[in-house]
């Protein structure tokens, strides 16, 4: 629990801070970034070293987290949304190098999307985009589109009650 804490908060900053304080504190981290450069395209790896829209949102308008639940890893996304599009996408990613290139790369495709385009997001569609994963870990790429899915739907509870 501690390094998912951590880890959470570790995956905003930028790549060298991670690797230091991974290979401090999390050895999942380390055992992956040994692995990786070897099982990944460039594609995977430009988006695992320099993930996009990190962070979070202050008062988002949804936010959905999500869990794989056969590796324990985790993805929290924000969004804000005007007039029925994404203008703003943000997430934090526990996880393995493809769970956080699938999250960089999910969030450029669904900002400035709308609610519906967004929604219609499949884990497919952003393996075709990061130019394909490793056959064991297409898997992992779930996590992004389930967590928009989450995020909406959290939106639109928000709305619904909001108008009752
Ligand atoms: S191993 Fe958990 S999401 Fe990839």
């Amino acid at each position: 629990m501690l390094i998912l804490t951590f880890s959470n908060t570790v995956m905003t900053f930028p790549f060298s801070f991670r690797l230091v304080c991974s290979f401090t504190f999390s050895l999942p981290f380390l055992y992956e970034m040994l692995l990786c450069s070897d099982m990944y395209n460039d594609t995977v790896m430009n988006h695992f070293e320099n993930p996009r829209n990190t962070g979070e949102i202050d008062q988002p308008d949804g936010i959905g987290t999500v869990g794989n639940p056969n590796c324990g890893d985790m993805m929290k996304l924000y969004i804000k949304i005007e007039s029925g599009r994404l203008v703003e996408v943000r997430y934090k990613t526990f996880g393995c190098a493809a769970a956080i290139a699938s999250s960089s790369i999910a969030s450029e495709m669904v900002k400035g999307k709308s609610i519906d385009e967004a929604l219609a997001l499949t884990a497919d569609e952003i393996v075709t985009a990061l130019d394909g994963l490793p056959s064991q870990k297409v898997a992992c790429s779930v996590i992004a589109p389930d967590a928009i899915k989450a995020a909406i739907e959290d939106y639109r509870r928000k709305t619904e009650s909001s108008t009752d």
